[in-house]
């Protein structure tokens, strides 16, 4: 069956068919070049959301201009037998996209999945330097495509934001559970939301288990342990996907920088992890990578040294007060003002012991 929108697009190809909506490669008649066309399904006609995505991802993909981001070409609604039809039409990538490849079974080597992490780092620091900073929000591997050159490209800017600043309330939650970070899952993408979700695709394709299939601690995704992965790399995907932001590298720049010091994922090391915001030095890599909990905050011998120094000076300086002053010679106000401090130095000697011990 051969179909011909607007007097201008021929539908050739089914690429993919999903609850949302259906994308073909189809001719662009007036151009002659092989163009992608996603098709809006409506499930009625007040589904206000999906057609706010819609609008968003052509007005992204408008404003976008990088070789791995497909080109805006049209978009377009007419109406149709069931009411009105939204199309819009871009770049077609060729290649197969990534999900294909995991349900094909053929899995990413190590080095694979570096040079592909390189490449999506790149695509990462054109969104997020630009001004105001890009976010996806819907990094998975049905989202990337992968050219028959080796190259990749990243798809489907439905789920972009334009704006870090962003209010819960009013704005539409997109993304994937699994590949989304935890302050994604709460509302809140932030631009290192789409570093976790690329870790968690890399971590996909290198293991062949989805994100949600793997075992969680202290809510960091288990994975060194399906797959022999080099330390040093293994170590610098636990940083991109650290429950909080925070412990992930700052930005797309400062990963791929890490990434740049090694040709290969043998060559990375913590020392060249080390000068990526890893200030907190001699710390453990469990340590590095877990936000501490109350008790470890408590735990710091520093803190117990300042109490011990703070309450043996309170303590010589009420009894200085008590041998030299006529205020203070009443037995009262010396059980107070030198009993208080002692107290508080003998806390902070104990504090010191059980923090020293930790
Ligand atoms: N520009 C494109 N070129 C080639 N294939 C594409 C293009 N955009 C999307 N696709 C294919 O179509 C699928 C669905 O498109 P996508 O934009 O991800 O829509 P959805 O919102 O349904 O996920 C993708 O997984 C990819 O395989
Ligand atoms: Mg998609």
């Amino acid at each position: 069956m051969i179909q011909i929108l607007v007097d201008r697009y021929e539908i050739n190809q089914e690429l993919s068919r999903g609850a949302q909506g259906q994308t073909f490669a189809v001719v662009d008649l007036q151009s002659n070049r092989p163009v992608a066309i996603k098709e809006l399904l409506l499930a009625n006609a007040a589904d206000w959301k999906a057609i706010e995505l819609f609008e968003r991802e052509a007005h992204a993909l408008r404003s976008l201009d990088h070789p791995a981001i497909p080109s805006y070409v049209d978009a377009f609604h007419c109406e149709g037998d069931k009411g009105e039809r939204y199309f819009l039409i871009q770049e077609l990538i060729e290649g197969e996209d990534l999900k294909t490849r995991i349900d094909d079974g053929r899995l990413f080597t190590e080095q694979e999945a570096y040079s592909f992490l390189q490449e999506l780092l790149q695509i990462l620091c054109y969104l997020q330097d630009l001004s105001p900073p890009v976010i996806h929000r819907d990094i998975k591997p049905s989202n990337i495509i992968a050219r028959p050159d080796g190259s990749f490209a990243l798809v489907d800017f439905g789920g972009v934001q334009m704006t870090v600043a962003q209010t819960i309330g009013g704005s539409t939650m997109v993304g994937t559970t699994g590949y989304m970070a935890p302050e994604h899952l709460l509302g809140r993408a932030v631009p290192a939301s789409d570093l976790y979700s690329l870790a968690a695709t890399t971590v996909h394709l290198l293991t062949g288990r989805a994100p949600h299939e793997l075992s969680t601690q202290r809510m960091r995704l288990q994975f060194r342990h399906l797959q022999p992965i080099s330390p040093g790399f293994a170590f610098f995907l636990e940083r991109m996907l650290a429950p909080t932001a925070e412990i992930r590298f700052q930005s797309a720049r400062q990963a791929a920088e890490v990434l740049a010091s090694s040709p290969t994922p043998q060559g990375l090391t913590r020392a060249g992890l080390a000068g990526a915001g890893m200030k907190r030095a001699g710390l453990t890599d469990e340590q590095l990578l877990t936000v501490p909990t109350i008790r470890d905050r408590i735990a710091n011998p520093q803190f117990a040294a300042v109490v011990i120094g703070l309450g043996t000076f309170a303590t010589v300086l009420g009894t200085l007060l008590h041998l030299f002053t006529e205020w203070i010679r009443a037995d009262t106000y010396f059980a107070i003002l030198v009993g208080i401090p002692v107290t508080i130095t003998v806390i902070g000697l104990l504090w010191f012991l059980w923090a020293y011990e930790r």
